[in-house]
């Protein structure tokens, strides 16, 4: 639904079927935050530079302390680049409200939750929100990995239930994943993505599932380089710099995974091997060895590279030393995104994302200079098609049938694929 189709500001007159109509979003006045650390000090901080008045709410005294002095970090570091004025600075911060009383959210428009990723924290947030915030308030959880389905079911509202899924950090990064669940309603999504945009975002509009778009595509295939280097089939510096050179990422998985935080990596993966039990989400065992050992990258300053100046040479044994003497054409960059571009057109072909929001998750959210669908078209199905199936043959895939949509842009493809048809 266009969004100019539904934000007039509801009329309350008789027959209005919804007396808890949502308002407008030029008359939001009051944004909630919860939870001002790492990222909900940043998203207070994106809504007040966009002109919303914000009310942060912590826990106690001294946690409300925290966020106030990682925004103002953040303030400082914009003025001393020449990004802020102190005039516009002062004016973000006259915006700004503290408080410990989640009570104090009676009269918002929209909340946003930051709390820590556990579920019980957020049952009890939103319990509590959905008690205090007026009906037509749209409430949204900044959760990673949680279901929005369960948070917003907790509610009497579950169609101004939504996702907001910032990126870190949230005054930087330019995409937000706008999290629909069944409940979602149409109204809803539209006017949260306008919020998205007021606030300079770009929004993409996904299902709920787990690792949504930009972390369901990226993280599996970090694993993948993972599981290459583990396997000693190449050094990291050859994998890392082979997909550079494939995509023109500006770095390579491992040197990626260093600075994601290896332990973050592990966490995806896991969520994404609960809902799907499929092996193409199975954690590499050496992802799993690394953060037992707490060597979770940069921050702990052990990782792929990190603490670490010699690695071990590659040993192609068995079937991929057979592989590299047979296949000399098989990049090793094509042979980490070919399965990323399967992920990907699985995605739409499920109708999850569309193509478009896709492409925009993967670039505003993980640097990519092209999505997933450009590199498609850059290569030709066929092509991909061809690596993975090779891949396959060597076991170096996870992926036992190519994507239906993906095999549907085959040149002889006469009819879109349905089910297993492509397995012929
Ligand atoms: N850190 C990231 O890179 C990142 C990126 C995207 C999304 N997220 C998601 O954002 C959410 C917050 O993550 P974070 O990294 O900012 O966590 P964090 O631990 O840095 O901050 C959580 C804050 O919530 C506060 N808090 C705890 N219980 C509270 C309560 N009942 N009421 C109000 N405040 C409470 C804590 O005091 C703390 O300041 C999580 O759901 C996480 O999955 C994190």
């Amino acid at each position: 639904m266009a969004l100019s189709a539904f934000v007039g500001h509801p009329v309350r007159e008789e027959g209005n079927a919804d007396p808890y109509s949502v308002r407008m979003v030029q008359e939001f006045d009051k944004v909630g935050v919860v939870g001002l650390g790492t990222m909900g000090a940043g998203i207070a901080e994106v809504f007040a530079r966009a002109g919303f008045n914000v009310i942060g709410v912590e826990i106690d005294q001294a946690a409300v302390d925290r966020g106030r002095a990682h925004m103002d970090r953040s303030l400082s570091r914009a003025v001393g680049k020449g990004k802020l004025t102190e005039d516009e600075r002062a004016g973000i911060e006259s915006r700004m409200t503290f408080t410990t009383s989640r009570e104090e959210l009676a009269d918002a428009d929209f909340v946003v939750e930051a709390v820590p990723e556990h579920m019980d924290i957020k049952k009890d947030v939103f319990g509590d929100l959905d008690r205090i915030c007026p009906p037509g308030t749209i409430l949204a959880t900044n959760t990673s990995s949680l279901s929005v389905t369960e948070i917003a079911a907790l509610t009497s509202r579950p169609d101004k239930v939504v996702g907001l899924h910032f990126f870190n950090p949230a005054p930087v990064m330019k995409l937000v994943e706008v999290i629909t669940t069944v409940s979602t309603s149409a109204q809803t999504v539209d006017l949260v993505s306008e919020v998205a945009k007021r606030v300079g975002k770009t929004p993409v509009a996904v299902g709920d599932r787990a690792g949504f778009v930009a972390n369901a595509l990226l993280v599996p295939y970090i694993n993948d380089a993972i599981r290459l280097y583990e396997r000693r089939i190449a050094t990291r510096e050859e994998i890392d710099s082979a997909v550079q050179k494939a995509a023109g990422l500006p770095m390579g998985p491992l040197t990626l995974a260093d600075m994601v935080g290896l332990d973050v990596c592990l966490a995806v993966m896991d969520v994404l091997w609960e809902e799907y039990r499929d092996q193409r989400y199975s954690a590499s065992p050496l992802l799993r060895r690394m953060v037992a050992a707490g060597r979770l990258g940069r921050k702990s300053g052990q990782g792929f590279y990190a603490g670490t100046d010699e690695a071990p040479e590659p040993i192609p044994t068995g079937r991929y030393a057979q592989m590299i003497r047979e296949e000399e054409t098989l990049d090793l960059g094509e042979i980490l995104l070919a399965p990323q571009i399967d992920d990907a057109m699985r995605m739409i072909g499920d109708g999850y994302a569309t193509a478009e929001d896709v492409d925009t998750a993967m670039r505003f959210g993980c640097g990519y200079p092209k999505g997933p669908t450009e590199l498609l078209a850059e290569r030709g199905a066929e092509s991909v098609v061809t690596t993975l199936v090779a891949m396959g043959e060597y076991d170096l895939t996870s992926i036992a049938v190519p994507a239906p949509l993906l095999m549907d842009q085959l040149p002889d493809a006469e009819e879109p694929h349905g089910g297993c048809a492509c397995q012929s």
